[in-house]
């Protein structure tokens, strides 16, 4: 199944199943890195008072929990498709005393329900990709920014470096699905996760997307040797 076919359907409905073993299946597949990928978020925000985040494809809330650690975010808005992913977030956030400052709500990230200018800082980790029009979801960014905002994206990516990139195919085309199969029992999850890493744009094309949709500044910081990368921009 190749991205372009899957829809926003398909796409909510493959979450819902697999939400109780998303956590730890993200967890076993990066080998526990994506949450050294998430604080490198964390360490790239604004240093100023009270910010409003808004975070797209919000899933079970992971970036929101690692991002709460900022003393420099005064409030969380967390969107996703998928009802089943939104109530694990949700059951986590107050385990770790959140429920105040966040608020997880059903919304399309292609149509943020919130109003022009509502945040200072725009988030979407591992997301990006599996939206069906990344372009519009990075207008949409834009759209739900203060002029000043940062936008940030933090996504799979493919190695620049030969080395690397063979053997980081051979796993996401080899091993991630059999891996993904065995502990979600769903095949399709896990095979369309290689599919879509493979076939999303990354480095200077998914730059020249960002300034498209009208951001300046806009920077790639490589991640684990360019298995992810952490985008940056901003909104004048
Ligand atoms: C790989 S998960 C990432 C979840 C989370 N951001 C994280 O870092 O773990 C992708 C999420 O994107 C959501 N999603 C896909 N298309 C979406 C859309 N158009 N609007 C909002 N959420 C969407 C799915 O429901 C799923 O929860």
């Amino acid at each position: 199944m190749r991205d372009r076919e899957v829809s926003r359907e398909n796409v909510t409905e493959l979450f819902d199943k697999i939400s109780p073993v998303y956590d730890l299946a993200n967890r076993i597949i990066s080998l526990g890195v994506d949450k050294h990928w998430r604080n490198t978020l964390l360490r790239h925000i604004p240093l100023l008072p009270d910010q409003t985040l808004c975070d797209l494809a919000t899933g079970t809330a992971d970036q929101i929990l690692a991002l709460s650690k900022s003393p420099f975010i005064g409030k969380f808005y967390g969107f996703d498709l998928s009802t089943n992913m939104l109530l694990l977030g949700q059951k986590k956030l107050a385990k770790r005393g959140l429920r105040k400052k966040t608020l997880l709500q059903v919304g399309n990230a292609l149509g943020v329900p919130v109003a022009d200018k509502f945040c200072d800082l725009a988030t979407i980790s591992f997301g990006i990709r599996n939206v069906t029009e990344p372009l519009k979801c990075l207008s949409e960014m834009y759209r739900i920014l203060k002029p000043g905002g940062s936008c940030f994206v933090l996504e799979f990516s493919i190695p620049k470096s030969k080395f690397i990139r063979a053997p980081y195919l051979f796993y996401l085309r080899h091993i991630l699905p059999k891996i993904g199969f065995w502990i979600s029992k769903n095949r399709e999850a896990y095979s369309y996760l290689n599919e879509t890493i493979e076939s999303f744009p990354s480095g200077d094309a998914f730059l020249q997307m960002m300034k498209t949709a009208g951001f300046s500044n806009v920077k790639q910081i490589p991640l684990s040797f360019g298995i992810a990368s952490l985008y940056l921009g901003k909104k004048n």
